[in-house]
């Protein structure tokens, strides 16, 4: 089996984080999240992954190369490296990335396709045997959730037929809390509808028409899904992945912990972590590989990237700081912060709820409303 990951939008809700990094790379509980995706669909019987790129492409060429978890992994661009017919257009979309992985994918047999932000234990495997017996040309797979308004929500008969789809409803006019899941069954017919050669949205352009037409589908399943859109979901999918999958924590090789040091679970520490006295770390952190944090330091709810050094009596809360960040001593960061990579944050600084700091930016004073620090 086949399946095609999305991987190309830019994130622009996770900057400026995903200035230096696309988001499907971003770590979770110290493993990038394609990863996880990854080392699922090999445990599904998929046997070729093609990432369908666009933003920093050789990001992902570099970190994955030809093969991962035994399967074979092929890169679609969505513009061709002489990209002149395409002027104008800087992506394809969701669904014209689909179009233009048509090769790639193949005419021989029903496909896969994945948004690549998106955390879950969806069973594909079973997801795809319910597409193939159905004979439809496309199928979604749904997941109930409490407030349906952020996604694509669907209405749906007994038989599993899909005959409304609305892309980010008003809550009172949602047609019910079972929402798009981002993972989509194909067959090899679904080419046939999409157009060539410019942006186009499935969620907006395709879904909806098929519902009207009676071509989609709709299989619920159980389980956890969660995707990384924010920075708070981004925190989320860390909280989800520690208690489902970390449940014990997790100490990394050659991680360094002085006395008194207070780790709650669930938490996990890198390789190489160094951890001095009377530090307080978790619940709900992860600590990169190579992290240094100092004495009395308190961390919780907060995922650290490796290589940053965080000093003594620094208090970090719901927060996000990027790869080999500075962050000084008695700092207070509040929840809802991003600190992009190598960014300084200098001793005795408060940065309110809500305040990101761009890539390298040095931090001298206290901020104390929220904004965005270039
Ligand atoms: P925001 O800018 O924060 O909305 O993020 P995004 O660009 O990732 O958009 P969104 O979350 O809607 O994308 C859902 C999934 O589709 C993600 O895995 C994206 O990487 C992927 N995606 C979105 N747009 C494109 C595109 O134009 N081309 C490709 N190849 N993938 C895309």
């Amino acid at each position: 089996m086949k399946a095609v990951v999305l991987a190309g939008g830019y994130g622009t809700r996770l900057r400026p984080l995903t200035c230096t990094r696309p988001k499907m790379l971003f770590p979770i509980a110290n493993m990038p999240l394609l990863d996880w995706t990854l080392k699922k669909l090999a445990k599904n019987k998929v046997t070729k992954t093609i990432l369908a790129v666009n933003y920093m492409t050789d990001v992902f060429i570099k970190h994955y190369g030809e093969k991962a978890y035994g399967m074979q992994i092929a890169y679609s661009r969505d513009l061709d490296p002489d990209h002149k017919t395409l002027a104008g257009f800087q992506k394809l979309g969701t669904g014209g990335s689909i179009k233009k992985a048509e090769k790639l994918i193949g005419h021989e047999e029903p496909f896969l396709v994945l948004n690549g932000d998106i955390l879950t234990n969806i069973n594909y495997a079973e997801f795809m045997k319910k597409h193939e017996t159905s004979g439809a040309t496309a199928a979604i797979a749904l997941h109930e959730v409490e407030d349906p308004s952020r996604y694509g929500v669907v209405e749906l008969t007994n038989e599993d037929r899909i005959v409304q789809f609305v892309e980010k409803p008003a809550l009172d006019e949602a047609p019910s809390n079972l929402i798009n899941a981002g993972i989509y069954a194909f067959n090899p017919k679904i080419f046939d509808y999409i157009p060539e050669g410019r942006q186009v949205s499935i969620e907006h352009e395709i879904f909806p028409k098929f519902a009207e037409e009676g071509k989609l589908r709709g299989y619920t399943f159980q389980g956890y899904w969660t995707d990384i859109g924010k920075p708070s979901d981004y925190l989320k999918a860390n909280r989800l992945l520690l208690d489902m999958e970390i449940k014990k924590g997790k100490l990394g090789k050659n991680a360094a912990l002085e006395s008194e040091t207070e780790i709650q679970k669930p938490c996990i520490i890198g390789e190489n972590v160094t951890i001095k006295s009377k530090s307080k770390i978790g619940p709900y952190a992860a600590i990169g590989d190579n992290v240094i944090i100092g004495k009395g330091a308190l961390i919780e709810n907060s995922i650290i990237f490796p290589h940053t050094v965080i000093s003594d009596f620094t208090s970090i809360k719901g927060t996000i700081i990027g790869e080999a960040s500075m962050i000084g001593s008695s700092v207070t960061i509040e929840s809802g912060c991003i600190i992009g990579d190598h960014a300084m944050i200098r001793d005795n600084v408060t940065l309110t709820q809500g305040v990101s700091v761009c890539p390298s930016k040095e931090v001298k004073e206290s901020v104390l409303t929220p904004k965005c620090l270039m």
